[in-house]
């Protein structure tokens, strides 16, 4: 059998190169009505409900029904909403809906926003092609939001379940009482979590931007949580600037690939733990080189990321622009080079966008 993957992309047949990219188009504006979906609210209006005239579910909704019909339209020619035209009537189906709404285990309606984050600096990432340099955070208003949202599907509900038994007995020693830093922590719904979690440890989140700790500080205070304490933190130094043996569980939730210095940054964690401290490390599975990755479930969609936010942002600090693919030799090479000897990588389940790194000095 022919295998389409050693073919030079010259040769594959053109017909079907084309019905390809009609396809990408057709699903591409599916994913900017999927992210208004989302964001409007409609999807979770739409949601367990009988039939609604556009009317109906535009009240339903507090929205303009014109603007909800076109969506509608749209929703239901790309096949994810039924429709009764003799009673004008549209239906999300529950399977859908379980899919596309907090009602099910992944709402994949949050991933869309990604599309219309990264179409909004294309003027910035065309620039920076002729030009070097970088897209700044400042760029991306809503990066903080919609990355707590992805990462609270990802890290959040596996994280006591399946992401600390990664290391054994890390889950009874949080519950003695041990020193934890999150690296890179955004709005630190992971550390909130732990913190709530295991009253006896120390939470700690360390993040370069502001917005994003001053709403961890918020969710903090509003949990009166006092085993937890979050600074706006550069960790482009980190390697020197790190208190050394500071803490007893280092992780990075995403949290590499984008650094500006990813490298000194590792350093600087493994300069931080504890001499028995764990590292543990969730980014994005590939590997590091991409003729390798054209299997992977996400594979084009997060060189897009890397285009236009990871490298970027990197490079806009005049930082390495390490990707978001860097990919797992890459990573195996900087844990070494950062000091880790015992590094055992994993898989789980319901992440098909990140490895696990679980990482002793
Ligand atoms: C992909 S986000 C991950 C956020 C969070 N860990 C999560 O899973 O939601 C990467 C984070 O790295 C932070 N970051 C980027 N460069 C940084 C730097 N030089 N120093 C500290 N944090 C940085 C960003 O502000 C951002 O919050």
């Amino acid at each position: 059998m022919c295998n389409v993957h050693s073919l030079p992309a010259t040769e594959v047949d053109s017909g079907a190169f084309e019905a390809r990219l009609i396809n990408a188009l057709n699903e591409s504006g599916l994913m900017l009505l999927t992210a208004i979906g989302h964001r409007t609210g409609l999807f979770e209006t739409l949601a367990g409900r009988p039939p609604l005239t556009s009317q109906q579910l535009a009240d339903a909704a507090g929205l303009d029904e014109r603007y909800v019909r076109e969506w509608l339209g749209g929703m239901v020619v790309g096949g994810v909403i039924d429709t009764d035209p003799s009673a004008g009537t549209y239906q999300l189906p529950d399977a859908h809906a379980d899919l596309l709404t907090d009602r099910g285990p992944a709402n994949l309606a949050i991933y869309a926003q990604f599309i219309s984050l990264l179409g909004n600096v294309e003027d910035d990432v065309v620039r920076c092609f002729r030009e070097g340099g970088g897209v700044p955070y400042s760029r991306y208003p809503r990066f903080q939001e919609v990355m707590a949202s992805d990462s609270g599907q990802t890290v959040l509900p596996a994280l006591f379940d399946a992401i600390l038994p990664l290391a054994p007995s890390l889950i009874e020693r949080l519950e003695a009482g041990i020193r934890v830093l999150d690296c890179a922590c955004g709005r630190g719904r992971a550390l909130l979590a732990m913190a709530r979690r295991f009253p006896a440890s120390r939470f700690t989140g360390y993040d370069l931007s502001e917005q994003a700790i001053a709403w961890a500080r918020d969710q903090a205070r509003a949990a009166g949580l006092d085993n937890l304490a979050f600074e706006v933190r550069d960790l482009s130094d980190f390697d020197v600037t790190a208190t050394p043996g500071a803490f007893d569980l280092v992780t990075t939730f995403d949290g590499i690939h984008d650094q500006a210095r990813p490298r000194r940054l590792l350093k600087g964690i493994h300069r931080s733990l504890a001499p028995d401290g764990v590292y543990l490390v969730q980014d994005i599975h590939a590997s590091s080189h991409h003729h390798l990755d054209r299997d992977h479930p996400l594979g084009t969609m997060l060189y897009a990321v890397s285009v236009s936010h990871c490298m970027t942002v990197s490079l806009a600090q005049g930082g390495e622009g390490l990707g978001t693919m860097w990919g797992r030799e890459r990573a195996l090479a900087y844990l070494e080079e950062a000091g880790f000897r015992d590094i055992r990588v994993h898989q789980l389940e319901h992440d098909i966008q990140n490895d696990y790194f679980v990482c002793r000095p």
